[in-house]
């Protein structure tokens, strides 16, 4: 499991897995690692919201048995702490990504999407994951926070890196240079802050709304500040990007279904939930582990294991979908009926903006470049080496040129 053809097919091997049992122990690693691993939907959706499935990487670090050196502000963050810490971590972050806030992004996120669409437009082919999915929510997030732009390149490598490398050490530097670089972000907007408060009512960006934030009483810490940011520079891009480059490719492969939301934009809200689910940018969730035995069904996991959920299984599982493996953009179901956002108290705090990114994205591409089609064959087509993102290394395209 998990080598390249893994990666360029991780559905042979969740089905498999599914059909022997949807709960089971399996090898994960050549150094003889073992996990549970998680492949029915109705057993993942209940692992996802099961508290005695922990996401407590400091309590629970030394289960991996190896001395890793991922930079703290990398590894705890709000995605990594249980509650009452993450609840309250949470209460304190959301106020950032509700839909009203989302709404007064969706211009920017418009003009974003048309400049990267007016520089490549007339060049009649391009890699659409170097110069489209990735710059869309590099940008989006970066503004966001207020990442100053010749910094974002840097950033998005070692946030790539922290996924696709298979070297530990360069994955542990990644993280580190991560957190130096907002550590010192962030104190920055703590100089500002101090020296000259934004007046009341002033939109500052989401650093400051961070910075400022407040719930009865509680506000968060400079490390906390730092942790998050992290975690939202790399959470608020990696999948979006996934999202665009996977949902691209399903309609290129399905001509049919690619004219049909051409020529209805009004498809695409529901298309985009069945991209999530048919090709789920997040594959397996971020690891869990047992504070308790539990059972799910027949099988019990013992207590201190290793839990891996596959979204991107469930998501196929033919118990909750039929044909699961077809593409079907009027596939019943509806929004919710998918995990490719999580479940239960981890669900995606940027799942508003994920959608709304994705919507302008396809919709502005399909409108300007109708003939889009793709220039390679599946089987060359690479993916990235990484375990819980599936998405594409690159994704090469060709249209008739044309201005914008
Ligand atoms: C298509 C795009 C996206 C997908 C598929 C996705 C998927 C997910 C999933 C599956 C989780 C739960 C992980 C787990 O339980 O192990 C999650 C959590 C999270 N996501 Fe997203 N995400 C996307 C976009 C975004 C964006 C744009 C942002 C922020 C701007 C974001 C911020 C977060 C945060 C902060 C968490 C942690 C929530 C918590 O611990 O309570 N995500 N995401």
């Amino acid at each position: 499991m998990f080598d390249a053809d893994f990666h360029r097919d991780p559905y042979q091997v969740f089905d498999r897995l599914r059909s022997q049992s949807p709960v089971q122990r399996v090898q994960v690693s050549s150094r003889g690692h073992h996990a549970w691993l998680i492949t029915g939907f109705a057993q993942a959706r209940a692992a996802l919201a099961d508290p005695r499935l922990s996401r407590d990487t400091r309590r629970f670090g030394y289960l991996f048995g190896n001395r890793r050196d991922i930079a703290p502000a990398i590894q705890a963050t709000m995605l990594a702490t249980d509650p009452p810490d993450h609840t309250r971590l949470r209460r304190l972050a959301a106020q950032a990504f509700t839909s009203t806030a989302v709404d007064r992004l969706r211009p920017r996120i418009q003009q974003i999407t048309d400049q990267l669409l007016e520089t490549i437009a007339p060049q009649g082919a391009a890699d659409l994951i170097a110069e489209f999915a990735v710059p869309l929510p590099v940008t989006v997030i970066c503004e966001l926070l207020g990442v100053p732009e010749n910094d974002r390149p840097q950033l998005r490598y070692w946030s790539d890196t922290l996924f696709t490398t298979a070297d530990a050490t360069v994955r542990d530097e990644a993280s580190h240079y991560i957190a130096d670089y907002m550590t010192a972000l962030v104190a920055s907007r703590y100089h500002r802050a101090n020296r000259s408060p934004a007046p009341p009512g002033e939109d500052g960006d989401l650093l400051d709304t961070l910075i400022a934030a407040r719930h009865s009483g509680d506000r968060l810490s400079q490390e906390e500040v730092v942790s998050l940011a992290a975690l939202l520079v790399i959470a608020g891009h990696e999948t979006t990007t996934n999202l665009i480059g996977n949902a691209v490719l399903a309609l290129l492969l399905n001509p049919d279904q690619q004219a049909a939301v051409a020529t209805d934009p009004d498809l695409l809200a529901p298309a985009i939930e069945e991209f999530l689910r048919y090709d789920s940018p997040l594959g397996i969730a971020t690891v869990r582990f047992t504070s308790e035995p539990v059972a799910y069904g027949p099988t019990v996991i013992p207590a201190e294991q290793i839990v891996m959920i596959c979204i991107g299984a469930a998501n196929r599982d033919p118990a909750y979908y039929p044909a699961p493996a077809a593409l079907d953009l009027a596939r019943a179901g509806g929004r919710h009926g998918h995990l490719a956002f999580g479940h239960g108290p981890h669900y995606c705090l940027g799942s508003v903006l994920a959608r709304a990114e994705a919507r302008i994205a396809l919709e502005t591409l399909l409108r300007r470049l109708p003939e889009l089609r793709l220039d390679a064959t599946p089987e060359q087509l690479v993916w990235r080496p990484s375990r819980m993102m599936r998405g594409l290394r690159t994704l090469p395209v060709r249209w008739h040129p044309r201005p914008f």
